[in-house]
């Protein structure tokens, strides 16, 4: 795993990778470095994405990773999300730290994410609703903040909740069935995997409200519903916490919700995914699910002597 870094105060804006820049240079690896090349997409070496995408995996369009979203806040339909996340408001912003953690607080977000440094990583995201897409995120390990919490031992989960408002979010047709604020968890040790960001932009600019804004989690081996959005709260547990969808219907949704094309959703296969990809007649080609969506190498050692089937 190669990650090089920098400072996100040393990055002038000029410097920002252009979103062309990171899909030529994509082109160009596939077309001559061959299959798990790695991925330097951006045009200097010092933003670094890992180097685990595979051969196909072009980044997505800024217009398609920010026109088709899941935030149930603001609507059902993919594209209510850019239609009216306009609405929330992302500053200031606070993010609660408590639970079991020697150093709880209340953080502006500015004073939260300064102590980190800032990194571009392109990864797979893979939605439970088998579509998916490729994209370049820029944010900072989660396990940073878990470190400067300093949870005590006792902790074994990490909590996470998004703003609830509903004069920000307007989709209140929901309200009855979903228990909000939208909550998700993971185990400490999955937070604390070097893959696991907070994220607060893409394509080297500010993260668009409909993506999460200003601060979400990506966790690139699980379905994106554990990528919980807008978060302001993280709370260390003793328990398995509960989280949105699991609580809503657990016989589809589990705590873990990794991606595996051997678990079938009880309405649909999960063996093959939508890579959107704009071509002509559909928008996407259908290609194979791979076990932890292709981060297997990174992360199946946490899950050694699970039984997957059971913990999905
Ligand atoms: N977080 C909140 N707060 N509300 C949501 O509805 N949807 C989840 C996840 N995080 C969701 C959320 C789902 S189902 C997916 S697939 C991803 O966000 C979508 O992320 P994207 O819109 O950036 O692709």
């Amino acid at each position: 795993m190669i990650i090089r870094t920098r400072k996100n105060s040393d990055i002038p804006s000029s410097e920002i990778t252009p979103e062309s820049a990171y899909i030529n240079r994509r082109k160009f690896l596939g077309a001559s470095a061959g299959i798990g090349a790695a991925a330097f997409l951006s045009r200097d070496a010092a933003a670094s994405p890992l180097s685990t995408l595979h051969q196909d995996d072009e980044p997505n369009t800024w217009d398609e990773i920010t026109t088709h979203n899941n935030f149930y806040e603001f609507g059902l339909d993919k594209k209510d999300p850019s239609r009216n996340a306009h609405t929330l408001v992302t500053k200031p912003w606070t993010v609660k730290v408590d639970g079991l953690c020697k150093k709880p607080g209340d953080y502006q977000l500015e004073d939260f994410i300064k102590p980190s440094t800032i990194e571009d990583r392109v990864y797979r995201f893979r939605c439970v609703e088998a579509w998916s897409m490729v994209i370049p995120w820029r944010g900072f390990p989660l396990a940073d903040v878990i470190n400067r919490a300093e949870p005590d031992s006792s902790a074994k989960y990490v909590a996470f909740a998004t703003l609830w408002d509903p004069d920000q979010m307007p989709e209140r047709r929901w309200k009855p069935r979903i228990g909000w604020p939208y909550r998700e968890g993971l185990r400490l040790d999955e937070a604390m995997h070097p893959l696991s960001l907070l994220v607060n932009g893409l394509y080297g600019k500010e993260l668009p409200n409909q993506n999460g804004a200003p601060l979400r989690v990506i966790v690139p081996w699980k379905y994106g519903f554990k990528s919980i959005k807008s978060i302001v709260r993280m709370t260390f547990t003793e328990d398995e916490p509960p989280t949105t969808w699991a609580t809503q219907t657990p016989g589809e949704y589990g705590f873990y919700s990794n991606v595996n094309p051997d678990v079938s959703h009880p309405r649909w296969s999960q063996a093959t995914e939508k890579r959107i990809d704009g071509s002509k007649f559909f928008g996407y080609r259908r290609i194979d699910t791979h076990f932890l969506n292709g981060y297997a190498d990174e992360v199946a050692h946490l899950y050694e002597g699970m039984d997957l089937q059971k913990y999905f």
